[in-house]
């Protein structure tokens, strides 16, 4: 008479069963719907573009004169400095159709950019120079904030993108 072996057998209720797939099958579902609403909404994920010295960024580089430089025609890129309490420049105007990719970056704390109206919406931090697109198809203002609290004078740190028909 050869040994009988019993092989592990891990006995599971059949409602158990079911609600173990139902959770799988959420998981998938939850996972689907991020990935497609990323591409389907257009949604950016800011990423640390650069490093600079913060204590320097103001009178060297690209941030010691901030603002709008044309790449061509409709084609921008926006240096925009943060500071307590304001951003540099604080308003950039701009032909109705044009992209603008800001690179923003700090030079004392933590500050926010969020611009009304798009998906660009982002941390500034000192040393790390945060960058996002945007294209303005319709005229208007669209406004922005900083949206990190920055200690007193964070409520008065805003301005605005301008749009020109
Ligand atoms: Cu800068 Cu709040």
């Amino acid at each position: 008479m050869s040994p009988q072996v019993n092989a592990p057998h891990l006995e599971v209720d059949v409602y158990e069963k079911r609600w173990l797939l139902l959770s799988v099958v959420l998981l998938v579902l939850f996972t689907l719907a991020i990935g497609l609403s990323s591409f389907a909404y257009g949604i950016q994920v800011p990423s640390p573009e650069q490093r600079v010295n913060p204590n320097t960024v103001a009178q060297e580089g690209p941030w010691a004169q901030p603002g709008l430089r044309e790449l061509a025609p409709g084609k921008y890129e926006a240096y925009v400095l943060a500071q307590i309490w304001t951003f540099l420049p604080n308003t950039i105007t701009v032909k109705a159709g044009s992209t603008v990719t800001f690179y923003i970056t700090s030079k004392d704390v933590q500050h926010g950019f969020q611009l009304e109206g798009t998906n660009v919406n982002l941390m500034v931090l000192p040393g790390q120079v945060s960058k996002l697109t945007a294209t303005f198809k319709q005229p208007g203002e669209y406004r922005f904030v900083c949206h990190e609290y920055c200690g007193v004078g964070h409520h008065t740190m805003f301005g605005k993108v301008v749009v020109e028909p």
